[in-house]
């Protein structure tokens, strides 16, 4: 155009600086609009899928109504910010539109003037319009496009918070593999705090332990005393603030995740099966293991006459979270699970606590057997579980109040020997 007639094309460029305006207005306001409304995609997401999870709980408490309420105000905020959204589209591409629009009138204008002063050709002019057209054409498919790529940048912001989020626990650049070890476990002077902790407060303070290999050691306390947290230090899903955790001598700080899971077997209360079949789920920690002793296992244990009831026995298909098992069943299967695993340490966290007293019974004459040469840490209401051990620790309030074996511990008439008193008359 520069080319045909550089004061046409002067003239057209008069709209480029509203149109650079107007992109520039877009782009922030169009940003933040795109932002709020995938940050609502995701509370609406969230929502059902909590829904659809706790279907019964809601029915149980006669939610439904109350719940669908609360979807539709979701939905509505959703509604309103899709509407700033398409608002604000839908003037930046009329505008895109305008400018363009006004850009060609001026060139008719002026340029019909330069024709009628013969300063240009007829030729000339036609040829000039019909670049105009190249011109405009491309900005506005872009400014469509610039509206797609809004879209996508908000959704893709998101994406990659997620993708960057630094897990709590990282193993140290120069941290090494835990050899096999005896497992030889002890908390020095251990003090955690979670992130909403509240300052000032801790919810494991100053705990000692020791536990010689092949030992087994019970964590009795009330709900919320903090047993589950010394596990889950134990296994390093959280690190402490003070203190130390040895096995075999090496700062667990030290070593890597891996290297450290490869050892533990962990039975918990609320346990996870994943979709595949019970064969599968059982061999999860070692998949190297062979029919037979999967089999083998799952007899010691008591488990086989369970799983053999099922009408495809080990073949039997596990839905999504198991849901498709009682949870004594799943119980069961992850004590298999477990034992096949072979690992040096062994926790079980309120692992029975679903089962019937009589499959307990069963369990609890092969957990010796799977007690046997390795260090296990057991958390149980059921003082029966516990009373075997080699040590007891008392928790309380995140403190170990007392400690000793059973008859240790009756004998000195404190905590224990009130929870063994309650527990024996129920
Ligand atoms: N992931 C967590 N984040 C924040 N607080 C937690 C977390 N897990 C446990 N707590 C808190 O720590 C305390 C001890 O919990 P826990 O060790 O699970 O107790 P227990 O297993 O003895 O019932 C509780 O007060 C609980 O609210
Ligand atoms: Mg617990």
């Amino acid at each position: 155009m520069l080319q045909y007639d550089w004061r046409l094309c002067l003239a057209v460029s008069v709209v480029l600086p509203p149109l650079a305006v107007a992109t520039t207005l877009f782009h922030k306001y169009g940003m933040k609009a795109y932002r709020d409304l995938r940050a609502q995609t995701s509370r609406i997401t969230g929502a059902m899928a909590e829904n659809i999870a706790g279907v019964r709980v809601a029915q149980a408490f006669a939610r439904e109504e109350e719940n669908l309420v609360r979807f539709q105000q979701l939905q509505g905020v959703y509604f309103d910010r899709f509407l700033v959204v398409a608002r604000l589209f839908h003037t930046y591409l009329p505008f895109v539109g305008l400018v363009s629009g006004l850009g060609t009138a001026i060139i008719l204008g002026y340029g019909g003037s330069l024709v009628m002063q013969r300063a240009i050709t007829v030729g000339e002019f036609a040829a000039f319009i019909l670049y105009l057209g190249m011109f405009f054409g491309p900005i506005q498919t872009m400014g469509d496009l610039y509206n797609a790529v809004l879209s996508t940048a908000a959704s893709a912001e998101r994406i990659f918070q997620l993708l960057d989020t630094e897990p709590q626990i990282r193993d140290r650049p120069d941290a090494s593999a835990l050899p096999p070890v005896r497992g030889h476990i002890i908390f020095d002077h251990v003090y955690l705090r979670y992130d909403t902790t509240p300052a000032g407060t801790w919810v494991l303070r100053d705990i000692c332990l020791e536990a010689e290999p092949g030992q087994i050691v019970a964590l009795v306390g009330a709900t919320g005393s903090g047993k589950t947290s010394i596990i889950s230090l134990l296994a390093r899903f959280y690190e402490p603030q003070q203190g130390r955790i040895t096995m075999d001598g090496i700062d667990l700080q030290t070593a890597t995740s891996e290297s450290l899971h490869k050892q533990i077997g962990i039975v918990t209360q609320d346990n996870f099966l994943f979709t595949g079949t019970v064969m599968e789920n059982i061999r999860f920690g070692r998949t190297d293991a062979t029919g037979e002793e999967v089999i083998e296992a799952s007899k010691r244990l008591g488990a086989h006459q369970v799983i053999s009831r099922f009408e495809k026995g080990y073949a039997t298909p596990v839905a999504e979270r198991g849901s498709n098992f009682s949870a004594g069943e799943r119980q069961l299967i992850c004590f298999v699970r477990a034992m096949v695993a072979r690992p040096r340490i062994l926790i079980l966290d309120e692992a029975t606590s679903a089962v019937d007293p009589h499959t307990e019974t069963l369990l609890q004459g092969a957990l010796e057997k799977l007690f046997e040469r390795r260090t296990s840490f057991v958390i149980a209401h059921r003082l029966s579980t516990v009373c075997h051990a080699h040590q007891i620790l008392v928790l309380q309030h995140g403190e170990i109040v007392e400690r000793g074996t059973h008859d240790q511990l009756l004998v000195s008439g404190g905590h224990y020997a009130k929870l063994y008193a309650e527990f024996v008359r129920h």
